[in-house]
């Protein structure tokens, strides 16, 4: 029977109650499909800060290092705001994804049919069905730049770099690309090719990825121009391609689409089959310890762990079917409707499982 190690890198605010949720859902997998699971945990963001003093303390390296795959909450709160810019909760983020190499993040935008009503964007454009794949590149640009403070004119500046090399561009365009041919073979590189010249590099480079995948059709969009036609209309989109502060903002956006931040989940990938699981969202401090929180994009980065890193495509199928049925009768207040059952974040786990 296979037995997986799994890291879990709870975190902070909301954090702890969404993962301990994902891991209800995830040992009630591994039952019904016969496989075993181990946790260890360790820490990572504010809480490392308290317990440690840094938000990534080395014996969290050498722990998700060593497992088969990293399921993360959230980092992140008023609490820390304060410290330096380097010893931030969101630097330790940004320090195991580095550390791990995980350049290519993946993030769904599926809508769940009985989550429609619950969409702010109107029936008749969702249509029968939204299903967008954001790849967003998570290891360069602005986020791993330089960046620093001096003076200028005599005043306070501060500055941060955005750069690309060409080998950066590639290998998350192939992931990209890999990705459209499995899916409806269309992939828009999103950029600011009008302004930046790290954008120029990009598009350049995309475009001759894209000479080995002659069945993708590809365009490119500028930033300002896909946040609004993701609106207007999201079904012209398969696969988004793109960098990583631009992802960032792009993906929040269309957790919208798809009813709530609560819903998204990711996956960040290195092309080894370590990886790290975690929802879009934050750790969302004005919610934390209430039982309200919505656990279902953990839930469903679980169901992209079993898919992308441990081979149990059926638990993930299962995973997923089980939410979908979920939502026809439960509710956490953020995806809450009149007509449905109001639950908690506990319950809504509860229910997970159940409907496995
Ligand atoms: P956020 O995503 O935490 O919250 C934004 C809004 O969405 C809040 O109103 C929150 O209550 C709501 N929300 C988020 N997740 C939800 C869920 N599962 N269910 C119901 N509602 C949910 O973003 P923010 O407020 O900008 O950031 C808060 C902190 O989280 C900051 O410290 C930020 O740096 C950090 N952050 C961490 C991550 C991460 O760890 N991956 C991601 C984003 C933000
Ligand atoms: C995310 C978060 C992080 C990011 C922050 C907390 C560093 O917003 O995972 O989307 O910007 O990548
Ligand atoms: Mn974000």
């Amino acid at each position: 029977m296979a037995d997986y190690k799994i890291t879990l890198l709870k975190g902070d605010g909301i954090g702890p109650e969404i993962v301990n949720q994902a891991v209800k859902v995830l040992d009630c997998a591994a039952e019904k499909f016969g496989f075993g699971v181990t946790y260890d945990e360790a820490l990572l963001g504010g809480c490392a800060i308290d317990a440690t003093g840094v938000p990534l303390p080395d014996e969290t390296v050498a722990k998700c290092k060593a497992s088969d795959s990293v399921l993360l909450g959230a980092v992140g709160g008023p609490k820390w705001d304060s410290q330096p810019g380097n010893n931030r909760p969101e630097a330790g983020l940004l320090g195991i994804r580095g550390a791990l190499g995980l350049f290519a993040n993946l993030r769904p935008s599926v809508i769940f049919g009985p989550l429609k009503s619950a969409s702010p964007i109107k029936d008749e454009i969702i249509g029968g069905n939204l299903d967008v794949m954001i790849v967003r590149e998570l290891t360069g640009g602005i986020y791993f730049g330089e960046r620093g403070r001096k003076e200028v004119n005599g005043q306070p500046a501060a500055w941060d770099t955005e750069m690309y090399t060409v080998g950066e561009v590639e290998r998350i365009a192939k992931v990209a690309f890999d990705l459209a041919m499995k899916r409806n073979k269309k992939l828009t590189s999103v950029d600011k090719a009008n302004v930046l010249e790290s954008s120029r590099l990009w598009r350049e480079t995309v475009k001759r990825v894209a000479e080995d995948y002659p069945e993708v059709e590809l365009n490119h969009m500028y930033v300002d121009n896909c946040a609004m036609q993701l609106v207007r209309n999201p079904r012209q989109f398969d696969v988004i391609l793109t960098s990583n502060i631009f992802g960032d903002i792009l993906s929040d956006e269309a957790s919208m689409i798809a009813g709530s931040i609560g819903m998204l989940a990711s996956a960040s990938l290195s092309g080894s089959k370590l990886g790290l699981y975690e929802p879009i969202h934050g750790s969302a401090p004005d919610i934390a310890g209430q039982n309200i929180a919505n656990p279902l994009a953990t839930i469903l980065s679980v169901a992209m762990m079993l898919r992308y890193s441990l081979d149990q495509s059926e638990a993930a199928d299962a995973i997923e079917a089980a939410v979908a049925k979920v939502l026809e009768t439960y509710r956490t207040p953020d995806i809450y409707e009149e007509g449905f059952t109001k639950v908690g974040c506990d319950e809504m786990g509860d229910r997970v499982c159940e409907a496995l």
